[in-house]
């Protein structure tokens, strides 16, 4: 098995989750590379429902030893609480399964507030953040100003960090902020008492794992469009979410990502504020939203919804170099009688960088026939209907990239294999 990186091809909530379970299966290790807690991946094992913010989605394999790489950022009060809910839920992690990198940053208090406090100030120009402290604790990071999870694990160290973050963010903090450093270290001992038996380094780790021949799952939250460089800047996430981010976020060589699967919904979904080419503000709009029960499993808001925009998946290629691409929530589409797919941009010949420019194009569709049938239950490509391997292969030809998964539902098992 090659070592393989996952990740969202348009705005996050591709259904990354659920390939990456998938993969997982036959991975030794898996490795979060970007991102926080803003993330929210739902598996769904047996009926059941299980939302997992920050621990990497191979936690419901034995097998599987996860990892939280020093390009997430950890809030560590979350993961803590995480780590219990798995436990009650009869998926306890112990360390020789989960292992978080002493270099992540940690998201503290005060990004928080900060986060919430900025997007309030921003009035409708917000980004539309998930007000998880993300953006603050990168920032704090590039800043050379950030806390990692090493210095959580010593509490004098820790005190002296909280100190000086506070004094330098009072200005910008709420005058109510009621942030305090005593209480604030008090509150993170247990937390770090918690955490201390999976934290270590992971690069290290990570080239053990490549020496012996281990294969490795990179599993990137967000989406390419919400990449801090290439993404519709600035309603964009603070990391980079695209395949490369893998390398820097994780400790490993460019040549150790062997594959590079995309990851995209058989339509378009945004949350936040930013532009959106193919977005539906109709009842079809609404149907893909409840059929496709589009709200964000980390803040439950509703997501914005659309058709498939060819020309955004075709720069997301360009961006990742996508091996292969998984087509997820396909049965969503069932039932509708056209289904329209984004193939150009009007007069537009290379991809728009940044809000403003993709906000005014024109965008050109072609329509394709729909189908009736419930294709939930299908496990092979030919059992589709053939509107719908159509819909698949006009897909894949305008990419060039095949589509080796296809989501047909939301359980585990609803994906056909290619
Ligand atoms: P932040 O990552 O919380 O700073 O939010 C920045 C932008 O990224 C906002 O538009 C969020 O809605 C979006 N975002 C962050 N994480 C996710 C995700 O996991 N799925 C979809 N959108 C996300």
């Amino acid at each position: 098995m090659p070592n393989i990186v996952v990740v969202g091809a348009q705005w996050g909530d591709e259904g990354k989750g659920k390939v990456v379970d998938h993969l997982a299966e036959q991975s030794r290790w898996v490795v979060r590379f970007q991102g926080g807690n803003n993330a929210g991946h739902t598996l769904v094992v047996n009926g059941e429902k299980l939302i997992v913010h920050l621990v990497p989605s191979g936690v419901l394999h034995a097998g599987c030893t996860c990892v939280i790489g020093n390009g997430v950022v950890v809030d560590p009060t979350v993961l803590g609480h995480e780590l219990d809910m798995l436990a009650t839920r009869g998926h306890a992690l112990e360390p020789d399964r989960l292992v978080l990198s002493t270099e992540a940053h940690l998201i503290l208090p005060w990004h928080l507030a900060l986060d919430q406090a900025r997007e309030k100030s921003l009035g409708d120009r917000k980004i539309g953040t998930t007000g998880r402290g993300i953006g603050p604790a990168y920032e704090d990071k590039v800043g050379r100003r950030g806390v990692r999870v090493a210095e959580l694990l010593d509490p004098e160290t820790l005190r002296e960090r909280v100190e000086e973050a506070l004094a330098w963010h009072g200005p910008r903090l709420p005058p109510d902020h009621g942030l305090e450093t005593e209480q604030i270290v008090a509150a993170l001992a247990p937390v770090a008492a918690r955490l201390r038996p999976y934290s270590r380094p992971t690069v290290g780790l990570l080239h053990e794992a490549i020496r012996r021949g281990d294969n490795i799952l990179f599993e990137g939250a967000q989406g390419t469009f919400l990449d801090v460089d290439h993404g519709t800047y600035p309603f964009v996430t603070s990391s980079s979410t695209v395949a490369g981010g893998a390398a820097a976020g994780s400790g490993v060589g460019p040549g150790a990502l062997h594959k590079v699967v995309g990851i995209t919904k058989a339509y378009t979904t945004r949350v936040g504020s930013g532009p959106f080419p193919t977005e539906l503000f109709d009842a079809t709009g609404e149907r893909l939203r409840a059929v496709g029960q589009e709200f964000g499993a980390t803040t439950g808001r509703p997501r914005r919804c659309g058709w498939l925009d060819l020309p955004m998946l075709q720069h997301a290629h360009r961006l990742n170099g996508f091996s292969a691409i998984a087509l997820t929530k396909l049965d969503v589409l069932s039932g509708m009688e056209r289904i329209a797919v984004a193939v150009s941009y009007r007069g537009v010949s290379d991809y728009p960088t940044g809000a403003r420019a993709l906000a005014q194009v024109e965008v050109e569709y072609v329509e394709l026939p729909g189908w009736s049938e419930d294709i939930r239950e299908c496990r092979r490509f030919e059992d589709l209907p053939g509107a719908c391997q159509d819909y698949v292969r006009f897909v894949e030809d305008h990419l060039g990239v095949p589509a080796e998964m296809l989501g047909v539902g939301p359980g585990r098992e609803a994906l056909i294999l290619r």
